[in-house]
């Protein structure tokens, strides 16, 4: 990077966890770890793998030819089967593995034979309608326990799902379903949210008119009166489940077999339809949802992501059954009917491990604590966070209101394309607010500069994964070029995240922002994020967005929108304090020009805030692709 900001060191809060987090961490001596990892990196995933059951073993543990790697070469293994009749053996047959919960009140309960059994039937319907292993089914539904069958069940048979968030629109879908060729879309006639029913069969509908490869819809019919059915293409969930034969035995499937493809949105063109495999990803998220996420066998266990991201499929749905755990699941929002609904849903399940987004956080926050301080959330043990930074205030609050000083903080980084987490502070490690944590043992991580080189503490570079790793994406889906962009030559070559960091003498990782993210003032490199946090540590400040506005003299103006705390009133005054309090905080370079007050962000569908929409608004140009754009 061309000009790097030496981030003086303020005085950094630094938490240590209870004692007895240290005895009850899966990873007691992360050091030691990371060094039984780094003296033989193939033998410490072998001995991760060699916990899940394969039809076949491989014959080598990793395949590196870059930008390509092989992992469990020649294995033979089916994903549900470690998620289901390995618990069947294992004395959890009758163990609840998943609690649902709908709007209106509704519960529904799958102990694992349940769920074993219904993921066969429907696995076998699916093959009634011809589909086949290979073949591409993409899932359009609200969040429901059929969502998860559906799912299970295309794994079952081999079949590849690809689960479209049933927030999107019809040419965000269309295009989707076009992108992974679908030969059969899943769907719901409606989905409940905010107590109100939202058709989404005719969003299914508009979605198939330029969509050839589709040959079969199949619906769960919700609403009352149940919708009409077009023959011969559209059938009903249940009724093709119940003429269905019972038994279907996993498919046995190649290590390197595609597992699923799922969308993400670039900062330009066409979403990526990132490719994960049965192998690596299984082992991957099986290791994290263990050693990091630390859920023991009678846990309760909440992860608020929807299944239509990747930390729904790794973290709601894959990981937890793979380690047999008990899920619970919600069509709740956090804001109705009240923002007291969750903290009263982990009261009357007794939550345990319970993984959020620092944008749900930010918004508990706005409202204050006697929301949640009204439940007993006693039961809770471990707190988790992802998607975006988790800025000090945020952090502070979600560890003392919620968590009440005792809980660790689990702020997971990763993405997408990884597949599952990367870089983390583990429960029973030290935390320190602001700061992700370090590469768990099992990556290696590091932050570098254009070169390649790692650039000293305190300074911004780039983050990247230095070595290959058994859930990366094996694919961008039917374009190599942009899967290669993502890997950079060099003396090592490495995966580039397209994340700024900073690492401090310790090894902890604070996640800046995306690359693109990055505002130069003046010659200066200044992260979104740090301006952002900087604000939201103002009491009066609840969400902030900051951004480059193009200017003659300094290259670039620093521009924040700013949400303010429920009751707080916009004046000179308070203008004059936020700046002065940014300028206290990071100093005069990064203090705010332009300082606008909005009740909203444009955010996207899983919470970030989209801060190239802000951009272009500000300079009256086209915000490119906003299909991710939440209403
Ligand atoms: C950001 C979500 C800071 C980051 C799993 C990354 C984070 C992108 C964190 C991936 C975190 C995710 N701290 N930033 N703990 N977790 N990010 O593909 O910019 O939806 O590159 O995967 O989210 O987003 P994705």
């Amino acid at each position: 990077m061309t000009n790097t900001t030496q981030h003086t060191e303020h005085t950094q809060k630094v938490y240590k966890p209870a004692p007895e987090y240290r005895n009850d961490a899966r990873i007691k001596d992360y050091d030691l770890s990371y060094l039984n990892f780094q003296k033989d990196p193939e033998d410490f995933w072998r001995r991760i793998a060699s916990d899940l059951l394969w039809f076949r073993p491989w014959d080598k543990v990793k395949d590196w030819e870059y930008p390509h790697a092989r992992w469990f070469v020649n294995a033979k293994c089916n994903i549900t089967y470690n998620c289901l009749e390995r618990h069947l053996k294992n004395n959890r047959r009758n163990k609840v593995a998943l609690f649902w919960r709908g709007e209106d009140g509704t519960e529904k309960i799958y102990t694992y034979d349940r769920l074993y059994k219904a993921v066969m039937q429907f696995a076998n319907a699916l093959q009634d309608l011809g589909v086949e292993k290979g073949d591409v089914v993409c899932i359009y539904m609200p969040t429901v326990p059929e969502q998860v069958i559906a799912m299970l069940a295309c794994a079952r048979i081999g079949a590849v799902h690809t689960v479209v968030f049933a927030g999107y629109g019809a040419s965000s879908l269309n295009q989707r379903i076009v992108g992974s060729e679908a030969k059969v879309v899943i769907t719901a006639d409606a989905s409940m949210r905010r107590g109100k029913s939202i058709p989404l069969k005719p969003i299914v509908e508009e979605a198939l008119i330029h969509a050839p490869s589709v040959e079969r819809v199949v619906v769960l019919r919700i609403q009352d009166p149940p919708t009409c059915l077009l023959d011969d293409f559209e059938v009903d969930f249940y009724q093709i489940m119940k003429k269905a034969e019972k038994n279907c035995p996993a498919e046995v499937m190649d290590a390197e077999d595609t597992l699923f493809i799922l969308y993400t949105s670039g900062t330009t063109g066409a979403p990526k339809g990132i490719v994960h495999t049965c192998g690596g990803y299984m082992v991957g998220a099986y290791y994290t949802t263990k050693y990091v996420l630390n859920v023991k066998d009678d846990d309760v266990y909440w992860c608020t992501a929807d299944p239509g991201w990747i930390t729904g499929h790794t973290y709601a749905i894959y990981g937890p059954l793979l380690l047999g755990s008990t899920i619970f699941m919600t069509e709740h929002t956090p804001d109705y009917p009240d923002v007291g609904i969750w903290w009263q849903l982990i009261e009357s399940y007794g939550i345990n491990v319970f993984y959020t987004a620092p944008t749900a956080i930010r918004m508990f926050m706005r409202y204050g604590e006697d929301w949640p301080n009204e439940y007993d959330l006693s039961s809770l043990r471990i707190l988790a966070s992802v998607g975006e930074p988790l800025n000090p205030e945020a952090f502070e609050w979600f560890y003392k209101v919620i968590g009440k000083q005792r809980c660790p903080i689990i702020d997971t980084w990763w993405q997408t394309e990884t597949g599952s987490h990367m870089i983390t502070t583990l429960a029973g490690e030290e935390m320190k607010p602001g700061y992700a944590g370090k590469p768990i043992p099992g990556i290696m991580a590091d932050v570098i500069d254009k070169d390649g080189n790692p650039v000293p503490p305190h300074q911004a570079g780039y983050l990247a994964i230095t070595a290959p790793w058994p859930s990366m994406m094996r694919h961008v889906h039917n374009d190599e070029e942009r899967y290669k962009s993502y890997w950079n030559t060099g003396k090592q070559p490495y995966y580039s995240t397209n994340d700024l960091a900073i690492k401090d003498e310790d090894g902890y990782i604070m996640i800046l922002g995306r690359s693109d993210d990055l505002i130069i003032v003046s010659g200066h490199n200044i992260g979104t994020a740090e301006v952002e946090s900087a604000l939201i540590s103002h009491h009066a400040v609840a969400e902030a967005a900051a951004i480059g506005k193009p200017d003659a003299v300094k290259g670039n103006l620093l521009k924040v929108f700013v949400i303010l705390i429920e009751g707080k009133i916009v004046n000179e005054k308070l203008i004059h304090d936020l700046k002065y309090h940014v300028r206290q905080t990071l100093g005069p370079i990064a203090v705010p020009s332009e300082i606008e007050f909005v009740d909203s962000l444009p955010k996207t569908r899983s919470g970030k805030i989209m801060r190239r929409v802000l951009k272009a608004q500000e300079m009256g140009i086209d915000p490119g692709d906003i299909s991710t754009l939440d209403e």
